[in-house]
């Protein structure tokens, strides 16, 4: 549905000045695929998603779309996909229903079937009952909801949604997300949106890419990625005089990364927590150093992006401003 190779652009800000945005990504995307693009202010997400939908050129390499090359066939691009950028805020005084059956002729549909496919819109997306209000009337997520009908109107196959979410409360994220999923169902469409949430690239997408500073840094399943690079941390409490000796077999018998005993409670990392738990319990009765409480904790993406970066993604900021 989507491939890259070595996508580039750079903005030419000034004579001196040019901002590296998007620095060589290669990335296919097959059919049916979610796929949240996740990183922090100023990676390169936003940049990307708009050579994909051909509203900026890219300065080199290449991209495919539905089929179709970004730079020798835009039109053809459009047609296939549709786009919900990130949200503006710009008010709008059109009723929703207008606004929502006006995309849809912008976009080729006829009036009659434009104001159906709206009514069906609204009607998925729980939007009916504000059908005659005014655009900017709406609360957030109404909003949000809406640019979301104005992304589907035309029936594309391909989704691009940057930052959906961003700004809304946690139920309206959630809300949104559930419109979202149920889209994708109803109209087997292949997604891919952006977002520095990394609760909701975990629990939403099968496959996440890490972008940082304009480069794809990691793609994978968001369980794999964890697995792969963080691990899974172990916690167990023993008689502090028992430390030393569970350290030791943890670091000899389990492999364990970053042991550190403090007080009675000894924390480590290995590959698979609920593997290795019942195997360091079962050595620590062996050798008479009996674990007294013992737990696993997963990572989050958080810990993959530390893990990548060095640094965390709440904290970090391609652009070097303080991250929102
Ligand atoms: N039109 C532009 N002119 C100059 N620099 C830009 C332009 N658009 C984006 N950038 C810069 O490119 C980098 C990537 O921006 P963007 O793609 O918006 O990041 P993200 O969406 O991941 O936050 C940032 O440093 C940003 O300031
Ligand atoms: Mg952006």
């Amino acid at each position: 549905m989507i491939s890259t190779r070595k996508l580039t652009k750079d903005f030419v800000v000034s004579r001196t000045d040019t901002v590296h945005a998007v620095r060589g990504i290669s990335l296919d995307v097959e059919p049916g695929e979610l796929v949240a693009v996740l990183g922090p202010n100023g990676a390169g997400k936003t940049t990307t998603l708009r050579m994909l939908t051909t509203l900026i050129a890219p300065t080199s390499g290449t991209a495919t779309v539905a089929g179709y090359d970004v730079t020798t066939d835009p039109g053809r691009v459009r047609r296939q996909i549709g786009y919900v950028g990130q949200g503006n805020g710009a008010g709008h005084s059109q009723r929703v229903t207008d606004e929502l059956s006006g995309q849809g002729v912008i976009y080729g549909l006829d009036r009659r079937a434009a104001k159906r496919r709206a009514e069906e819109l609204l009607e998925s997306l729980e939007l009916k009952d504000l059908a005659q209000r005014k655009v900017s009337d709406l609360s957030g997520g109404q909003r949000r909801r809406l640019d979301v009908a104005m992304g589907l109107v035309h029936a594309p196959g391909l989704l691009f949604l940057d930052e959906p979410s961003t700004g809304l409360d946690p139920q309206n994220r959630a809300n949104l997300w559930d419109h979202i999923l149920r889209m994708r169902e109803q109209y087997s469409m292949t997604i891919v949106l952006t977002t520095h949430y990394l609760d909701e690239a975990d629990s939403m997408a099968e496959r996440v890419v890490v972008v940082d500073h304009g480069e794809v840094i990691a793609d994978d399943t968001a369980d794999a990625l964890k697995a792969k690079l963080a691990g899974d941390q172990l916690i167990v409490t023993a008689a502090p005089g028992n430390l030393p000796e569970l350290a030791r077999l943890a670091e000899k018998l389990l492999g364990a990364r970053e042991v550190v005993a403090d007080c009675d409670r000894l924390s480590l990392r290995v590959a698979d927590g609920p593997a290795a738990l019942p195997e360091l319990i079962g050595s620590a009765q062996q050798y008479a150093v009996p674990v007294a409480t013992a737990q696993v904790i997963r990572p989050t993406l958080d810990d993959v992006f530390l893990n990548l970066t060095g640094r965390t993604l709440r904290e970090a900021d391609s652009t070097g401003k303080a991250a929102a």
